[in-house]
This record gives structure tokens, C-alpha cells and sequence, in this order.
């Protein structure tokens, strides 16, 4: 590849690897990971527009209970107000500017900004202000207010009011794992991380199962073998992949699971069902958890990344003792396998600026990587009107 390609030049190879058939797909083009351009355009092109996932619905089960979080650009407060309507608005005074929240928690009163104590609603009203002249109307000033969608229990907000809505572009992905009862899964925990890679080359390893039988021999593999991987195609909103498993084995947990819930095949319990929510919120199901990643860029080579896990309700043992146990070792699980990935997905993201960094061929249990590029290439490409 051309060090210090234009933007459009660097699109075309986009553009040409998107085009690939899936027999000759290649992996990414190395500057789309580098380029502070390219990010600026993701930025404008999809973080503006897209759904992010920002937890749970049962995370925000009270009246005040609330998380900040930030998409693309936008400092943004997700909270159920007074009246039990979830809402996301922007986490920026209507004064000068500031950050109102921080972190998440309850709210027990209202919100105040930490600078001149411009205060608002939990519907985003300003209800208060000191020290204004009598010309100063508070009752038309508002936080502005961004579109909320619940699917399968995760929330999802959107900056963009025209976002076509999100169920309706998951809706083959729904009915595959309707089984599995997802929106009756119960949040376990949550951590907040910042990792040394670019968000895509993230996205695309944990939706690919090529990598486990080398980067996750001990861990992984034995449970989930490479070989029992199945990267299928989602199309447009989503990428896919079947995982199977080896019965009675785990790489997070030591104990039996027992889970309750009749509606699943013998094939649904034996697997795991991988996806990506494009752009950034990559998941894996099973019968008993989940285990996602919600990403956002912070830079072209750092990574938010917010992640948890929910257990389907029943599977954990209730008394607080045992069950703080349990989350223990499960978060321990996911964290051996995040530490695993962690050095080999930095290397990428630094070596993607080497001169004789160059994309191979991809495996067809890369396949969600190919899908990926395609999603990406449709958001970034066509949209933008070309010179000449
Ligand atoms: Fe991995």
C-alpha cells in the first residue's frame, strides 16, 4: 500500500475491497485503521447516525437510575425519568458548555451543572438559573433529546433523529435467536476500559472464531474449538457466527449451569451465536450469558470499550455470597481472554502504519470480516460526492 494516500484514494481501496467475492476477500486496507481523516469521516458518517448500545434496560429499572457515555463526539446521559420514560439527551450545559454528569448511578435530584449550577429536569428542561436577567426565559432552554430503542433487553441510542428504527433492520437476527430469550436476561456486570487498538480492528476479532485454536489454545478452544466455527453472513445491519461447543466444557466457569428455559433445541444449547451489531456492538450468546463489547473510538489507535455480561435468570445462584462468587470467576474468565487478544490487536493497530504492512486473504471463518468491510464501505463510500 501507498503511505500517505488522499482520503479519496484510500476509499477507492475500500470501495475495491468491499467489491472482493467472498472466495478472494481480503482484510482491511492498513491506513482505514491509521488515518485521522478516515476517523473524522467515520465520525460525521456513522457516529452521528447509527444505533450505540449503553447497557441494559434493567440497568435503568428506577426512577434517576442513569450512565454517561459518549458517541462519537457527543458527551450523552442515558436515565429513566420521573415519569419512567428512558431517555438519552446530550450531556452538555445549554450555559457554556460543560459536562453536566459524570460516571452513572442515581439521581436523586436533578441535574446541576458543576460550573455556573444551571439546573434541569430529568427530561432535560432547565429549571433553574441564578443570577439572569429578566429577559432570560428558562422554560426555552432544553438538553437536547436523542432517539432511545430497546432490542432483545439492550438499549441503544442514536444522535441522529431520522435513524431508521433498529428492530426492523435485526429482524432475521431476531427471529435465529428468539429461542434463547435474551430480553429476559438479567445485567451481571459492567467495566469500562480503554484498550490500545483501533475500534474496528477490535469489532472484527471478537466476531471471528479463526483466531481461537492459536491466540486462545488453553482458553477457548477447548471449549469452542476453531473447527466448530461457522462464520455465516448477516447482510447489511449485522454480521453472524456459529460457535460450537463441547458439551460439559466452559472457559469461564468452573460449576454446572442449569438453564431453565424449554424453548431451546439440543443444537441451541451446544452453541454459541456470535454477532456484530454494526458498527460497534459485538456480542456473544449462550444459553446461560452474554458476553459484549460496546465500542466507540478514542483516537485511531485507542478504543472504548464498555462490556459486561447478563446470565439468563435462574442460572445464578441467588444468594449474594454465591453469586458474587459466580461473577467473579466469570469476569475473571473474560478478562484472561480479553488479555489474550489485547497484545496481538495492538500490534495490528501499530503495524498497520508500517511501510510493508499489506492485507492477505482471509479465511471463509472470516467471513463476518468481510461482511464488516462491506457495512462499512456502504456507510463511508457512497455518500461521499468525489472530486473530478
Ligand atoms: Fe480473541
Amino acid at each position: 500500500m501507498k503511505p500517505n494516500m488522499s482520503l479519496d484514494e484510500l476509499l477507492e481501496a475500500v470501495e475495491r475491497n468491499a467489491a472482493l467475492p467472498d472466495e478472494l476477500a481480503e482484510a482491511t486496507p492498513p491506513q482505514v485503521y491509521t488515518s485521522r481523516e478516515f476517523l473524522e469521516l467515520e465520525l460525521d458518517e456513522i457516529f452521528n447516525h447509527e444505533w450505540f448500545c449503553v447497557g441494559r434496560e434493567d440497568e435503568f429499572a428506577n426512577p434517576g437510575d442513569y450512565r454517561t457515555t459518549t458517541i462519537g463526539r457527543d458527551p450523552v446521559i442515558v436515565l429513566r425519568d420521573r415519569d419512567g420514560v428512558l431517555r438519552a439527551m446530550s450531556n452538555i450545559c445549554r450555559h457554556r458548555m460543560a459536562t453536566l454528569l459524570e460516571g452513572s448511578g442515581n439521581l436523586k435530584g436533578r441535574i446541576s451543572c458543576p460550573y455556573h449550577a444551571w439546573t434541569y429536569n430529568l427530561d432535560g428542561q432547565l429549571i433553574g438559573a441564578a443570577h439572569m436577567r429578566d429577559n432570560f426565559d428558562k422554560k426555552e432552554v432544553c438538553l437536547p433529546q436523542f432517539q432511545v430503542e430497546v432490542w432483545q433487553g439492550w438499549v441503544y441510542v442514536s444522535l441522529d433523529p431520522h435513524a431508521s428504527p433498529l428492530a426492523a433492520r435485526l429482524q432475521v437476527l431476531s427471529d435465529r435467536i428468539a429461542n434463547y430469550r435474551l430480553p429476559e436476561y438479567k445485567t451481571l456486570f459492567r467495566a469500562e476500559e480503554i484498550w490500545d487498538t483501533n475500534w474496528k480492528i477490535l469489532a472484527q476479532n471478537f466476531t471471528e472464531g479463526y483466531h481461537l485454536f492459536v491466540a486462545h489454545a488453553k482458553t477457548i478452544e477447548p471449549a469452542m474449538p476453531t473447527k466448530l466455527a461457522n462464520a455465516l453472513y448477516g447482510g447489511d445491519a449485522f454480521s453472524l457466527y456459529e460457535q460450537g461447543r463441547v458439551p460439559g466444557q466452559s472457559y469461564e466457569r468452573s460449576s454446572e449451569m442449569t438453564v431453565d428455559n424449554p424453548l431451546l433445541t439440543e443444537d441451541e444449547r451446544n452453541k454459541a451465536v456470535l454477532f456484530g451489531i454494526f458498527p460497534s456492538h459485538v456480542v456473544s450468546i449462550t444459553a446461560e450469558r452474554t458476553f459484549w463489547l460496546s465500542l466507540q473510538p478514542y483516537g485511531t489507535d485507542k478504543v472504548k470499550v464498555f462490556w459486561g455480561a447478563d446470565v439468563f435468570p435462574g442460572s445464578v445462584p441467588e444468594e449474594a455470597e454465591a453469586r458474587s462468587a459466580y461473577v467473579a470467576e466469570l469476569k475473571a474468565g473474560f478478562d484472561r481472554i480479553n488479555d489474550e487478544d489485547k497484545p496481538i490487536i495492538g500490534s495490528i493497530a501499530q503495524n498497520a502504519k508500517a511501510l510493508a504492512a499489506q492485507p492477505g486473504r482471509l479465511s471463509p471463518k472470516e467471513r463476518t470480516i468481510w461482511n464488516f468491510q462491506q457495512y462499512l464501505a456502504r456507510q463511508l463510500c457512497r455518500k461521499r460526492p468525489r472530486e473530478g
